[in-house]
This record gives structure tokens, C-alpha cells and sequence, in this order.
């Protein structure tokens, strides 16, 4: 029987080492959470990062480790602490998120990280040609792999090689400012087929492949000597299911049954009626647009001080990458923002920001989604945002508004929300005015359509629709070559 081998930087879980013991935790992030339930039975193996280095590995605990993983249906690849500090903090996250988020100023060209990335790749692509048998489908993920295709197809010419990259491709015009620009598009045309989460994405990387490498693109068809490449958009779903039965289940909990945090959210509603919850959470990522949402939030309470005491926002930030500099700053930078303006609004009655800095089990995530009246993204770029998806999916009675910044890619499917610009402060305080007077027919008539579109494409029908697309490529490559 064929299999599925899913290939990304990290494991769906991370295992640490206390104590001498091992444990696991969920790994955080878009691409986690949604291949995670994808990847399921024995017909898929997961390839990846344990979030271990070598040298944290003692040599008596990794049985252990391959033991653990094996039950997971996934695999390690080895990696080293330099590894990690050239590919994964340089790089991956020094170098290509910056620049493919529009960060230009951020981004570093170190040909020491050129070497390290490249050099990883090749671990990960052996890794795979190692475990792959030939009718295997191959299926790599994300910026930190983009030369595996290449390196894959190089030793297995037949190979089903998908790749799906889950942050932007930006255009032509930042694209080409990148050194290796030529290489890491010969890296991607490994595969047969390449998807993006939006048809914008998908145009500005055929418009570099076409501009940088001269090749023939006839539709979203690359001509590559014998080979046909096929690019195409596949907009990321959720797990619709899992999400709403849980926001029920979080719901009909009562008393000291419900979670910790919880009871303090309830008491927060009884203690303050009518005083409404706006919330967001993301990875603590410049790209995110936390600090522009701080400082909005502050222009707003200023633009219409009669909310005062009327509402509070919660901000959960989840720690990530926290060895690279823009993210020090931008954590310090925050951490000012917030003690500012909570010292000069502050009341005895009211803090106007509750900050978390941590990453929270599934449960309490339901909690805060289910209790928030609104939830408020302002990415400044991001491939998809999986948290607006997850917050309307939450919302069982249809209550709720969202507020979305047009530069996520899941705004292009979800234009009953309340579409922003981050950038424009007066937008926003008005557009949180109109959030929290919303009558709820007009929320519930809103959440209706959103709703129905994500149980429809959800993420079990992302997958399928990608692996079909790959399957019938490899028969299509069959009869051309
Ligand atoms: N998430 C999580 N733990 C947390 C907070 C968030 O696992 O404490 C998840 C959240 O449910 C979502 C993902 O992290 O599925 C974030 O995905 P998104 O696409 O919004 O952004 P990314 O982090 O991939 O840039
Ligand atoms: C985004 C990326 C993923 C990444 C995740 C968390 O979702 O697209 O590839 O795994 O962020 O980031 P981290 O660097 O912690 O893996």
C-alpha cells in the first residue's frame, strides 16, 4: 500500500527533555494545527524537526525518542545546534520570512545561512528518499524546505513530489532582491505540483519564474525540459468539526467543571455586564501587527472615550523564535506599550489590556474564543491566519464579529467580516465602534455565510483536493513523458 509522506521543518509535536525524562507538546502555528488533522492511520508518515538537538539527546534516550515518534506515525531528522542556528534562526527565519512577508528592511543576506540552509535541506531530503518506497507521495511543507523538491527529484526522478507553502510568495519586485533567487526557485520546481493559499501568491511566483528563469508558463502549467509543473491555489481550511464541537462541550460545562480561566472570564461578565471582550491571539511575530494594534487600540479609546470601562482587550501572544532580534524587540516593545497605556488608563474598576505571554492548551484557546464578543486580527501580512477561521467556527449561537486585516490571505474568503487596513488607525477605531454595536441579527446573519463556507472547505477537503490534484499530475506526467 502506497503512503503519504508529509515533510515539514517541525514535528506536529515538540519533545523536551526534564528531569531525564521525555515529554511532548503540541507544536504551535498554522501548519501544526492543520496538518495535524490530516496526518492520521498508518498510511502517512511525518517527517520532521523533534525540537531536540543532538547534543540534547542523550545516546541511552534516543531509542526512546524513535519509539515515541514511531507511535505518532512520524519520523526525526537529526539536526545539530549549528543546524539550527544557521537554517532554522538564520536563514529560514532571518532571511526568507522577513523578506516573503514584505519585511525588506529585516532581512539579512548572510552567506553563512545560505550554506546552513542548504545543507539541512539535503538532511531533510535524505531523510526522505530513505524512507520513501516508490509509489510513496511525497508532500513538502513550507520556506524552511524550499530547495527539498529539487534535491528529492534529483535521486528519484519518478517521484509524486507536492509542495505547499503556507506563507506568501511575494512579488517579483521583493522576490529578486534575494541572492539566491534563481536557486530556491529551481528548488521548488522539484515538484509536480506547487499550491499556495491564494491566487496572488500563486501569480507572483509565476511571474518570477518567468522573469528570473525565462521559462514557459502557459496558465498555471511551468514548462521545465521534459517535465510539466502545476501551480495552483488551495486555500486552507480548518477542522470545522472539532472547533465547534468543542466550543459546545467548553459551553455546557457548569460550575467547577469549567476550566480555570474560564471562571475567571465568567466572573469578568458578571462583575462588568455589558462590558465587552475583543480578543486576539497570534505568535508573538512582527508580521502579526500587535504593536500597530496596541497603539490602535489606544487611538480608539481616545477617539470614543465613552468606551471606557466598556471594553477590554485580551492579547495572547505566543512565544516564537525567540533567539532572533526583531522578535527581542518586538517582545520588549509590547511589554512597554502595554505597561503604558494600562498605567495611563488604568481605573480601580478596569484594566483595559489583559497581556498573556504564552502559548495555551486547546481548551482554554475554545474558552477565550467562545467568550470574546470580537475577535481582532491585524496581521500586516500573513499567508492565511487560521485564528479568524477557528474564532467564527467557535461562535455556535452565530454571535461574534471579526475583525480582519486585509493582508491575511483568509480575508479573501471571508468578506463578511469586517475588513481593515492595519495601517489606518481611523479605520480601525471606527470599525471597532461599529463592531460593538453590531444588533446580533447582523452578526448572526454574517457568521451564517462564514460559517457554511468553512464546514464546506474545511481542512480535510484542502487535503484531498491538493492530493488530487497531485495524483492526477503524476498521471498526466505518466503520458507526457
Ligand atoms: N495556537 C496554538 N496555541 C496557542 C495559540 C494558538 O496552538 O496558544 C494555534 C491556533 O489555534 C492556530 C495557530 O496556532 O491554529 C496559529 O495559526 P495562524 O494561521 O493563525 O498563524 P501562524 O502562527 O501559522 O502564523
Ligand atoms: C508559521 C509557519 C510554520 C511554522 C509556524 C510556527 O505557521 O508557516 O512553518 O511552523 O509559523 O513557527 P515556528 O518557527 O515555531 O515553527
Amino acid at each position: 500500500m502506497s503512503k503519504t509522506i508529509i515533510i515539514s521543518n517541525r514535528l506536529p509535536v515538540q519533545l523536551q527533555i526534564s528531569d531525564g525524562g521525555l515529554s511532548a507538546i503540541p507544536s504551535v502555528g498554522g501548519l501544526a494545527t492543520g496538518m495535524k488533522s490530516v496526518h492520521s492511520g498508518d498510511d502517512s508518515l511525518w517527517i520532521g524537526w523533534s525540537g531536540l538537538t543532538d547534543e540534547d539527546i542523550p545516546n541511552i534516550l534516543e531509542p526512546q525518542i524513535d519509539h515515541a515518534l514511531r507511535e505518532l506515525n512520524c519520523s526525526k531528522v537529526r539536526l545539530n545546534k549549528s543546524d539550527i542556528e544557521g537554517y532554522y534562526f538564520g536563514f529560514s527565519n532571518r532571511t526568507i520570512w522577513p523578506l516573503f512577508h514584505y519585511f525588506l528592511e529585516y532581512s539579512e543576506f548572510e552567506l553563512d545561512f545560505w550554506e546552513s540552509y542548504k545543507a539541512v535541506n539535503q538532511k531533510f531530503a535524505d531523510a526522505i528518499i530513505e524512507a520513501a518506497d516508490e509509489d510513496d507521495i511525497i508532500w513538502v511543507h513550507d520556506y524552511q524546505l524550499l530547495l527539498v523538491p529539487e534535491m528529492v527529484k534529483a535521486k528519484r526522478p519518478n517521484a509524486t513530489i507536492g509542495f505547499f507553502l503556507h506563507i506568501p510568495f511575494p512579488s517579483y519586485e521583493i522576490f529578486r532582491t534575494l541572492p539566491w533567487r534563481e536557486h530556491i526557485l529551481r528548488g521548488l520546481l522539484g515538484a509536480d505540483l506547487i499550491g499556495f493559499h491564494t491566487y496572488d501568491y500563486e501569480r507572483h511566483f509565476l511571474s518570477s519564474v518567468r522573469r528570473l528563469l525565462g521559462l514557459d508558463v502557459s496558465f498555471n502549467d511551468i514548462y521545465l525540459e521534459d517535465r510539466v509543473i502545476k501551480v495552483d491555489s488551495f486555500p486552507m481550511g480548518i477542522d470545522y468539526h472539532k472547533f465547534s464541537e468543542a466550543a459546545k462541550k467548553s459551553i455546557a460545562l457548569q460550575g467547577k467543571h469549567r476550566s480555570d480561566l474560564q471562571k475567571k472570564l465568567d466572573e469578568h461578565k458578571r462583575s462588568a455586564p455589558g462590558t465587552k471582550l475583543i480578543v486576539s491571539i497570534d505568535r508573538l511575530d512582527y508580521s502579526k501587527g500587535i504593536a500597530k494594534r496596541i497603539n490602535a487600540f489606544e487611538y480608539f479609546l481616545n477617539k470614543y472615550p465613552e468606551y471606557k470601562e466598556k471594553v477590554r482587550l485580551i492579547i495572547l501572544a505566543v512565544p516564537s523564535r525567540s533567539n532572533v532580534p526583531q522578535y527581542q524587540l518586538l517582545k520588549r516593545e509590547i511589554d512597554e506599550l502595554v505597561g503604558r497605556i494600562n498605567g495611563e488608563l488604568s481605573t480601580v474598576n478596569w484594566t483595559p489590556i489583559w497581556y498573556f505571554y504564552r502559548s495555551l492548551p486547546f481548551e482554554n484557546l475554545i474558552d477565550l474564543y467562545t467568550s470574546s464578543d470580537i475577535a481582532w486580527l491585524t496581521p500586516l501580512r500573513d499567508g492565511m491566519n487560521l485564528v479568524a477561521k477557528e474564532y467564527i467556527a467557535t461562535r455556535t449561537d452565530k454571535t461574534g464579529v471579526l475583525i480582519l486585516s486585509e493582508m491575511a490571505g483568509s480575508a479573501n474568503e471571508m468578506n463578511e467580516a469586517l475588513l481593515i487596513n492595519p495601517n489606518n488607525f481611523e479605520e480601525q477605531a471606527d470599525t471597532l465602534k461599529q463592531a460593538i454595536t453590531m444588533p446580533k441579527e447582523e452578526q448572526m446573519a454574517r457568521n451564517m455565510f462564514l460559517q457554511k463556507r468553512l464546514q464546506r472547505y474545511n481542512v480535510e477537503v484542502w487535503a484531498n483536493e491538493f492530493m488530487n490534484s497531485l495524483k492526477s499530475q503524476r498521471k498526466a506526467v505518466g503520458t507526457f513523458v
